[in-house]
């Protein structure tokens, strides 16, 4: 099955998530090229926050979605990640955030598949785009046991991570008008979305799947590749800063080809 098994060890991918935090700084881009995508994320997620929350973003990267959260909620919030530059940057953007934290915000270096949080501690964990990272599915439970050791009895994880089911409905979609299938990053191996459905151990139970960027990855991998090949050539379909990714970034999620998904759990 293309895709299906990670070509990137364990020690590529911290090879390759050091090199972009060194790379980008404080950049958005040192998390990931589609900046739509991660205010997506953040409207996703912001309204499941609530006032006075404690919140711990695990693989919070230089903290460019942490400080988001802190200065439009009134949260306490932890980000951890387990690159020490990404926490280098993170601790410089939110020193120079100042007054506009509503809430308080702290960095600390910290694995997702070994926490050294206190168990039962937080209210809610927001986990983006992290779980994609550990290579299998042993790994990524062992990522998802960690999230509901440290969630209160009744807390909320907030999950956000491209889906083998949601990659190869995209992927149907394009074959349909002549497009190659877009491949999965080396460094990456998508969650099972059946997996996840399936008993989850921790006292984790999913309640609810959430296709936010379903019309935006249709809108930008589907109509603006055609789009860009009929207008013969000149214009880059990746390009994510373009209008028409803004627009499409706008529009009501319809369908469920995103590959990017929001996962909200809560542990009994
Ligand atoms: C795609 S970025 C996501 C960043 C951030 N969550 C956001 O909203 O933009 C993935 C981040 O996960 C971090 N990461 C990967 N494996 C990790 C692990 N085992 N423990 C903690 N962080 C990890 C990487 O260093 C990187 O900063």
């Amino acid at each position: 099955m293309p895709g299906a098994s990670n070509p990137f060890s364990l020690e590529q991918i911290r090879d390759f998530w050091t090199e972009q935090a060194k790379g980008h700084g404080q950049e958005a881009a040192a998390s990931w090229s589609d900046l739509r995508v991660m205010e997506m994320e953040v409207r996703e997620i912001l309204p499941r926050l609530a006032e006075g929350d404690r919140v711990l973003d695990v693989g919070c990267a230089n903290g460019f979605s942490t400080v988001q959260f802190a200065s439009q909620k009134k949260i306490r919030i932890r980000g951890v990640d387990y690159i020490p530059e990404m926490i280098e940057h993170a601790r410089e953007r939110a020193g120079s955030m100042g007054e506009q934290l509503r809430g308080t915000v702290e960095f600390a270096q910290g694995d997702i598949t070994a926490l050294g949080e206190p168990s039962g501690a937080y209210d809610k964990v927001v986990c983006i785009r992290v779980l994609i990272n550990l290579g299998d599915w042993s790994r990524q439970l062992l990522g998802l046991l960690e999230c509901a050791r440290v969630l209160k009895p009744g807390g909320t994880l907030l999950l956000s991570e491209a889906t083998l089911q949601g990659w190869r409905r995209l992927n149907q979609f394009r074959r349909e008008w002549g497009l190659p299938d877009i491949p999965m990053p080396p460094f990456n191996q998508y969650l099972d979305e059946e997996k996840l459905a399936g008993e989850l151990p921790g006292g984790l139970k999913l309640v609810e799947v959430v296709n936010f960027a379903s019309s935006y990855y249709v809108g930008t991998r589907v109509l603006k590749p055609l789009l860009a090949k009929a207008a013969g050539g000149g214009i880059d379909p990746a390009d994510p800063t373009m209008e028409w990714n803004r627009w499409f970034a706008q529009m009501p999620a319809w369908g469920d080809y995103g590959t990017q998904k929001l996962f909200v759990l809560t542990k009994q």
